[in-house]
């Protein structure tokens, strides 16, 4: 009997529409979508979309860059393997498209997030030569009616970027006394680059970035959310942050309050968050917001071996 000819793995736009599906199918909650994967190729050249194998047959996975790490020898990877089919000639054809796609673009490594309770996923994973390297909680709050409005104690002021422009530059001064202190692998401190290029792709809006402001006009704390191209309803809480002179007087938990209620004016209904397990503090916060907790997630890294 000859063998079944190799599966064919369609890359770039043309794998969009279907990744997407193979994503949604695979978990309900994804966010990943032809817009998102066209904004994403637009802004760095070594990402990609590879698909292989065709219907329910086919499996799926997305490149993209490390920005907050500022790795750019390393690359995102989602992968997308639906249950029954890791050990499929289409899975196996996948893998090797990964690699031969990274070595093409000079990829050292891979990162990724897998929750945890996907054991055919993990074990798939380990078998590859992904390790854990670190692990965080995967929360979420559903928003079904519109929050009240949140009133900003005696003396502070609660404000949208939008509706203070200005305020753009204090982001940068409480971003770099606030990454720092994020638990984990240490994430860079991004430019004013960083942040305008996506204010103007819509990753970040500015009507959903809120800052507490004291009566000097000196922001005390922020929150970003993380929109996604093809989803209007969920949205991710890419950073909280307080200045350290400012902290456990409840302002995370209050502008978080305030921009639950600003997201909910712009259709969000489902608020997800990513905490490393040591980060007590953004926890404690989460947990008294009522943020319900879902599976671990596991961020795992692949280190292409050595030739
Ligand atoms: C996380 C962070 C935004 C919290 O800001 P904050 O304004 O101090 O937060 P709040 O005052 O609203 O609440 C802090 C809560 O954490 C609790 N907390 C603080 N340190 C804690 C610790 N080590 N263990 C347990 N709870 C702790 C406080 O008791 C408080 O809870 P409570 O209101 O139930 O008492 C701030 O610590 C920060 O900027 N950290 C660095 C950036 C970061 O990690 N951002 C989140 C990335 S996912």
């Amino acid at each position: 009997m000859m063998p079944d000819p190799a599966p064919v793995v369609r890359r770039g736009p043309e794998a969009w529409d279907d990744a997407a599906r193979i994503a949604r199918a695979w978990d309900p909650e994804e966010v990943a979508d032809a817009r998102g994967f066209a904004r994403r190729a637009g802004r760095n050249p070594g990402s990609t979309v590879l698909v292989a194998g065709a219907g329910s047959g086919a499996v799926g996975a997305a490149l993209g860059p490390i920005l907050a790490w500022n790795e750019p020898s390393g690359r995102w990877l989602s992968l997308w393997i639906p249950a029954g089919l890791h050990a499929t000639a289409q899975a196996r054809a996948l893998w090797r498209e990964i690699v031969a796609h990274g070595a093409g673009h000079g990829v050292s490594h891979l990162r990724m997030q897998m929750p945890v309770d996907r054991g055919a996923d993990m074990a798939y994973l380990a078998a590859r030569g992904f390790v854990e390297i670190e692990r965080s909680q995967r929360v979420s709050l559903r928003i079904d009616v519109e929050p009240p409005p949140v009133v900003a104690p005696e003396g502070l002021e609660l404000i949208t970027l939008a509706a203070r422009p200005e305020l753009f530059g204090q982001i940068l001064e409480v971003d770099r006394e606030a990454i720092p202190d994020i638990p984990g692998d240490g994430a860079d401190v991004p430019s004013a680059a960083y942040w305008r290029a996506r204010l103007d792709d819509g990753t970040y809006r500015a009507s959903t970035t809120v800052f507490v402001v004291d009566e000097d006009g000196r922001a005390l704390a922020y929150a970003v959310l993380h929109h996604h191209a093809g989803r209007d309803d969920v949205a991710d809480h890419d950073f909280t942050a307080t200045r350290r002179d400012a902290r456990g007087r409840g302002l995370a938990a209050l502008v978080k309050r305030a921009q639950a209620r600003a997201a909910w004016a712009e259709g969000v209904r489902v608020l997800r968050a990513y905490n490393h397990l040591d980060n007590a503090a953004m926890r404690a916060v989460n947990d008294a917001l009522g943020y319900i907790r879902a599976s671990d997630t596991a961020s795992l890294r692949w280190d292409r071996p050595p030739a």
